[in-house]
């Protein structure tokens, strides 16, 4: 039986498994320009996030119907429920489908067919987070937020991410403020590829919760000490991080050093369809490649269940927790 744990840093786009991605274009009479699914998996050699992003959205020509969106979601929770995911938190980005004609009530009731029998089906509570991409503009992102009133009772929380580098997050300020106004929760990409002092700002301007990744705060000790002291979860996805070369190998992850820095580190798997694995590969990776002990990966776990949007339902954090604590290994 695998460590039970929640995923807090998981992009419903990105669990779209090229079998999977064939599957829907032979469904919706779409051409792909890959032979076959070797063909495709030979494309993810990424050189940086940009690379990656290029072809996440490319693929996502594939989901057109509630159907596809509920298809994806129920694969994904499948298979995250296998490796030991209790809770999973989950991404999506609206804005790659409107930009395509597929509407926000498609995505979002797709996707709810699916989270909405999960807790039956798989043994998985779920949460929604709808993310903004960054690249675009600030006005787009509200657009983006008054499209999903009529869907804001299925959403949970809203989320920053696509390529960071040059997009800081003082530009959707007001997007936040009209969110934590709606009662959303509010999380962003910060510190992957981008400055410590995006995380900074993120906390600052925005508001967030919790940073997702956050991994470049190790180079600034002044923001290290005030993410300890204020308990900031960090949503980090390490198999991500080697992927999209933001860390040379997992030897060299600085996770141990953040862990015994005091951080709230989570492990989670971003976009597990593309970087070679899922929550638990995630954890099993970690495990042999950073030599993490039993404590540990119980304190990764422990970690996210606090760090969950399971404020509504502290009963079920207390339950999950204390499946954490009677684990054996
Ligand atoms: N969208 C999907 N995966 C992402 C990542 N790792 N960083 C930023 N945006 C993303
Ligand atoms: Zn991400």
């Amino acid at each position: 039986m695998p460590l039970p744990k929640a995923e807090l840093h998981l992009h419903i786009e990105g669990t779209l498994e090229p079998e999977l991605a064939f599957a829907l274009a032979a469904r919706n009479g779409i051409g792909l320009p890959w032979a076959d699914t070797d063909a495709l998996r030979e494309a993810y050699r990424f050189a940086d996030l940009q690379s990656f992003l290029d072809l996440y959205y490319e693929l996502m020509a594939v989901l057109r119907t509630e159907q596809d969106f509920a298809d994806l979601a129920d694969a994904y929770l499948a298979r995250a429920a296998a490796q030991g995911v209790r809770h999973a938190e989950i991404f999506f980005d609206p804005q790659a489908h409107l930009a395509r004609g597929v509407g926000m009530g498609t995505v979002v009731e797709g996707l709810w067919r699916a989270l909405g029998a999960s807790e039956t089906r798989h043994g998985v509570t779920t949460r929604l987070i709808m993310c903004f991409l960054r690249d675009e503009s600030a006005a787009s992102a509200l657009e983006t937020l008054d499209a999903a009133r009529p869907y804001l009772d299925r959403i949970t929380g809203v989320g920053l991410d696509s390529a960071e580098v040059g997009h800081p997050p003082a530009k959707f300020r007001e997007v936040y403020e009209a969110a934590a106004a709606l009662g959303l929760r509010r999380v962003a990409h910060a510190g992957e590829e981008g400055p410590p002092a995006y995380i900074a700002e993120a906390l600052d301007v925005l508001g967030v919760e919790r940073i997702d990744h956050g991994l470049r705060c190790v180079e600034d000790p002044e923001l290290v000490a005030r993410l300890v002291r204020d308990r900031v979860p960090l949503t980090l996805c390490p198999l991500s991080n080697v992927r999209l070369r933001t860390v040379e190998s997992l030897g060299d992850h600085p996770l141990p050093a953040m862990l015994d820095a005091g951080l709230l580190c989570t492990v989670n798997s971003d976009d597990p369809a593309y970087f070679g694995g899922y929550a638990g590969d995630n954890f099993d990776a970690v495990r042999e490649a950073l030599g993490l002990g039993d404590d540990r990966l119980r304190e990764l776990a422990r970690n996210s269940f606090h760090a969950a949007f399971l404020d509504d339902d502290e009963a079920l954090r207390a339950r999950y927790l204390a499946e954490v604590e009677a684990y054996t290994f």
